[in-house]
């Protein structure tokens, strides 16, 4: 079984995170799929930035939340992480399905409703989804199942995983009776057990954040059906060598 490779955030070592320019990095490096984070501004507009708050990947302070789209357009969310950066910024989850809904991948929309509980979320980016046909290639995963409940009711059919970081005994069977379709487990969750349980269960199961070769090595030799990494390219290579 072929392990899909997914850029965490995007090509995210090479460019900044959840941003354009990281975005087509991880379609020119051959990645399968691309992960990103969804928070809502304050005039509901879903856009693409890991955290709450702005001050890690951008020049602005404050909260997303506080925000109108116009004003988080403004800021330079390139900076932080290279000064040929400078001109990229926040991007809205439909300027970015525009351009992703030509790319030959899949996609993981993660709904950051963990830290804030954002009203409607998922209504609002089931309509994008929906809008730009990419529903069928794409899994939305969330910290919080009650956001995963809150899209199955909105369309039963629509890919769901739970994430965690968390040691939990029944995992599998867990995720399994709260609806979802996939794991997605922090790296040191994996083991054999783990992988056949999800299995067992008719569930997918993804590893976040495999960066380390190693780690590599070790989720495709247990087949688990993706990883997520911030070095798709590399990713890449040592898939094609693990496999020759
Ligand atoms: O979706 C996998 C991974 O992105 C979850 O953690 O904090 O990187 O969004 P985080
Ligand atoms: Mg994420």
């Amino acid at each position: 079984m072929k392990t899909l490779i997914y850029a965490h955030r995007g090509a995210s070592k090479l460019a900044p995170e959840n941003t354009m320019p990281a975005f087509e990095l991880a379609r020119a490096a051959g990645a399968d799929g691309i992960e990103t984070d969804v928070q809502l501004t304050k005039d509901q507009i879903p856009v693409l930035i890991h955290d709450e708050n702005l001050r890690r990947t951008t020049n602005g302070t404050g909260f997303v939340q506080d925000y109108t789209y116009a004003q988080l357009r403004l800021l330079d969310a390139g900076s932080w992480f290279s000064p040929k950066f400078s001109d990229t910024y926040i991007v809205t989850l439909d300027e970015f399905l525009r351009w992703f809904r030509d790319q030959p991948m899949f996609l993981n929309v993660e709904l950051k409703t963990n830290v804030i509980a954002y009203k409607n979320i998922e209504r609002i980016v089931y309509e994008s989804l929906k809008r730009y046909h990419v529903l069928e290639r794409t899994v939305i995963s969330s910290f919080n199942v009650d956001s995963l409940k809150r899209m199955k009711e909105i369309n039963p059919s629509i890919q769901t995983a739970f994430l965690t970081s968390t040691k939990m005994r029944n995992l599998p069977q867990y995720a399994k009776s709260e609806g979802c379709d996939a794991l997605h487990v922090k790296h040191r969750l994996l083991d054999k057990k783990l992988v056949k349980r999800c299995h067992k269960q008719n569930l997918e199961l993804r590893i976040y954040t495999v960066n380390r070769p190693s780690m590599m090595k070790k989720c495709y030799s247990l087949g688990v059906n993706g990883i997520f990494t911030d070095v798709p390219h590399q990713a890449i290579e040592y898939r094609d060598l693990f496999r020759k």
